[in-house]
């Protein structure tokens, strides 16, 4: 199956994104949420991200019309879904709501239509079972902010037929990504190496061997990341990185307990840039 028509559930950060690459590579693409002013923040996202684009000279303001005339915003599930190709789920990281959307969307979607979900790290096996599609439901683990990251994640489920696998790598380059498949597992590849980086730079800062601005720099020049451990801390927001850290040590064990230094921060409510103060301080 060529994916050409693309149901997306979600119009937050990323979800809007996704509507946003797929719309840019020509695929005729709704974009549902649950409420007016969810959709109208992610086509302001949408446009704005666009916007950019023209005034960069990347596109023009005719082809920034032609792409979002292809993207349809809709709070009507039936009027996004029952004609897709494939539904990209984006919607918040609760199994429960999850599980709920995919049961809806039973009633709804074409026989042929595959199951995308762009979880950071539940379990795509436990959803994939509640459908009557379990060979066609596949992760698709995209990165923020969506339209700039090049990477796409695949995760197969217990169950994802190679088919399901071939058509999300092709839908994967189509929409501009490198996309790399991994097997089910706690956080996939990507967040558990990088959040088990950035827990340990925590365990480092507990230890008292360097300061924060010290910890960052040391990592940033001497590994030419482009940014340090702890703003990238900040930056992803300490809240999410413990949620991560406890899935990780609750299904791999102790090699993955989480800092308590990041406890501490999480419990103080300094969860990042997005409170106005994490490991560093915002407010100013
Ligand atoms: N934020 C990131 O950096 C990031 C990166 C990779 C993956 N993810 C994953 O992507 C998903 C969405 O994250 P986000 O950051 O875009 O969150 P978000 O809160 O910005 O957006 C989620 C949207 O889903 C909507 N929603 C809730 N229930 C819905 C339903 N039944 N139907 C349609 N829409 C519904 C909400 O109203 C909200 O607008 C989560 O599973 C998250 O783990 C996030």
């Amino acid at each position: 199956m060529d994916i050409q028509k693309v149901c997306v559930l979600g119009a937050g950060l990323m979800g809007s994104g996704i509507a946003q690459v797929c719309a840019q590579a020509g695929m005729q693409v709704t974009m549902r949420d649950i409420e007016q002013r969810f959709i109208d923040g992610g086509m302001a996202m949408i446009e704005k991200n666009l916007g950019r684009g023209v005034k960069k000279g990347a596109l023009n303001k005719g082809e920034m019309e032609a792409i979002l005339g292809r993207i349809k915003p809709t709070l009507d599930l039936k009027e996004a879904a029952a004609d897709a190709d494939c539904v990209v789920e984006v919607v918040i990281e609760v199994m429960s709501v999850k599980k709920q959307v995919y049961t809806e969307l039973e009633q709804i979607v074409r026989p042929d239509c595959l199951f995308f979900t762009n979880t950071s790290g539940l379990s795509i096996t436990e959803m994939a079972a509640i459908t009557k599609r379990p060979s066609r439901f596949i992760g698709t683990h995209f990165f923020n902010p969506v339209p700039v990251m090049r990477l796409l994640e695949i995760i197969r489920g217990f169950e994802t037929s190679d088919e399901t696998l071939e058509i999300a790598k092709a839908w994967g380059q189509k929409i501009g990504k490198e996309c790399i498949v991994v097997k089910e597992a706690p956080a996939f590849v990507v967040n558990r190496i990088l959040c088990s980086m950035i827990n340990e730079a925590f365990f480092v800062l507990g230890d008292g061997l360097a300061s924060p601005a010290d910890i960052d720099k040391g990592m940033l020049l001497g590994c030419n990341h482009p940014i340090g451990p702890l703003a990238l801390a900040d930056l992803i927001g300490n809240d999410t990185l413990l949620h991560v850290m406890e899935g990780l040590h609750r299904e791999l064990g102790d090699k993955y307990r989480p800092a308590p230094i990041l406890v501490q921060l999480v419990r103080a409510g300094r969860f990042g840039r997005k409170t106005g103060r994490g490991v560093y301080d915002y407010t100013e």
